[in-house]
Formats: C-alpha cells, structure tokens, sequence
C-alpha cells in the first residue's frame, strides 16, 4: 500500500456516562489507502459510529491514534467531511443556504461559495432546487444535500455513517450508484460504516467486519469485482458469494 491518507493505530474508546462504563471500541488498526473506498461491516451497536467519529477527529480516542497524512489527527480537518444517517438540514434555510453552510463558517467570501454552491447541487443533480426548503423534499433529496454539504469543502476524504439507510432500497440503490460516480470523478478516498453487507460488496473496494461490541476488526474481505461496477453486477455469482463469505464473517 502507498503512504496511507489515513490511518487508526489501536484506537479504543469507552464511554463511562452510563450505569455501567461501555467498551464501544477496542485496539482498531486499520490502514486507508489513498483514493480507496473502505467499507466497515458490523451488527448494531458494534462501535461503527464510535470509529467513524475517531477517524473523523470528532471524538478523541482514549488511547491510540488516528493519522491524516501521517501526522495525529485531534481535531476536525477541512481534508474530511462527515455524512451521517440523518442529513440535519436546518429547516429554515433554503437548500442553497443549507450548504453553504460550513462555507459561512470557514469564512469564504460570498460569492466564491455561491459558486462553489451551484456547482456542488449540480453534481448531486439538485440544481432545480436550489431555492427549496428541506420539508419540500424527499428522504433522499435531503440526503443528496447532505453529500452535497460535505462535498462542498472539496474534502479529499468522505467519511459516511449509514448515509442511506433510512431510505427505500430502490433509493438507496441508486444513491449508492451516484456515491461512486462522485467518488470516482472526485478522486476521494471514502470509509462508509454500514451494517448492510451487499450496500458494502457492491461500494467498496474492501470490507472490514467489526465483531460485536467492543469492536475490533475480526475478518477482511478484498472485493475484487470490476471498476466502474457493471450494472446488475449486484446479481452476479461472484456477488452473491462474496456478500455470503462477509455474511458468515458477521457474528451478533
Ligand atoms: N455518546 C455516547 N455515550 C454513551 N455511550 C455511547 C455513546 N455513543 C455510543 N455509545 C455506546 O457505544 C456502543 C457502540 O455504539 P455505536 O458506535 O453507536 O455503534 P454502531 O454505530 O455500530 O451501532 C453502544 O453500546 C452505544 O450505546
Ligand atoms: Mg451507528
């Protein structure tokens, strides 16, 4: 592997709010390569979330590190944006005015990120929406401007938490369709965490399975199928038993 763009080095995290203090993730060493889509695998409550927001520099492991270009990472960086589950979209401003957002924030000038704003809708396909409000829109619709949100900071790293999960399997399809097409034309390197192992097969170019709670990486899995993945390639001998390997790999 080249120098990875990222990298966990025995990450654990535990959460001691509770009744009983909560083991959510334990010793994770995992490499990214540069412009590799990495899928994490696991059941419910495993610690996917935990590890996404270490990598994502959101949370702070309580022991091990987490690397961008080599160097630690402790907090959020303008190179990762985060995608999760529920798009949180603030319902008072427009979709533009949604994603330009962490633009405001960074303190862009104006105009620059009016550009950047236009650009980045028409690339999720939204650009007729531009002047909606969230409630206008469907469940995917607001996922699309979720990406969007995280896509405009030209981020060379996507992080995503169950992004589509919440949607209908035919939506969610091709949402996962158009997050290759974005990543390959954006050159990112993407880590999606999901429990939906086909979603997995057919996005990634490797799949990690986290055991159950307290997660630690238990098998890996090289999805060796073509690139860009051939339509109807999720209906392939070669799929099926590459999602039945990662299947029997899952334990809950
Ligand atoms: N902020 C938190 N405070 C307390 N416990 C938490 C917190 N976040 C997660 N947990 C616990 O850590 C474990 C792993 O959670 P999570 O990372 O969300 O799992 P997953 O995303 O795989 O479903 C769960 O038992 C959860 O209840
Ligand atoms: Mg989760």
């Amino acid at each position: 592997m080249p120098q990875p763009i990222l990298q966990a080095r025995s990450i654990s995290k535990q959460f001691d709010s509770g009744a009983t203090p909560v083991l959510a993730v334990e010793h994770i060493d995992l490499d990214v390569a540069p412009g590799e889509f990495l899928c994490i695998a696991g059941p419910s409550g495993c610690g996917k979330s935990t590890l996404l927001q270490m990598l994502g520099g959101l949370t702070p492991p309580d022991s091990g590190q987490v690397l961008l270009n080599g160097a630690p990472l402790t907090e959020p960086s303008p190179e990762i944006s985060v995608v999760f589950q529920k798009p949180n979209l603030m319902p008072w401003r427009t979709v533009t005015d949604n994603i330009l957002l962490p633009l405001q924030i960074a303190g862009v000038p104006a105009a620059e990120a009016r550009r950047r704003a236009e650009q980045t809708l028409a690339l999720v396909g939204l650009s007729d929406f531009a002047g909606a409000y969230p409630q206008e829109l469907s469940g995917g619709m607001e996922q699309r401007i979720a990406v969007a949100r995280a896509l405009i900071q030209q981020p060379r790293i996507l992080l995503l938490d169950e992004p589509f999960a919440a949607l209908d399997a035919l939506t969610r399809e091709r949402l996962n369709d158009e997050l290759l097409h974005l990543w390959r034309r954006r050159k990112l390197t993407a880590v999606m965490v999901t429990h939906n192992i086909r979603e997995a097969v057919f996005l990634a170019d490797r799949v990690l399975v986290l055991s159950p709670r307290p997660g630690t990486i238990s098998a890996e899995f090289p999805i060796d199928l073509p690139r860009p993945r051939p339509p109807g390639v999720q209906y392939s001998q070669k799929f099926g038993a590459l999602a039945y390997q990662i299947r029997q790999a899952i334990t809950e």
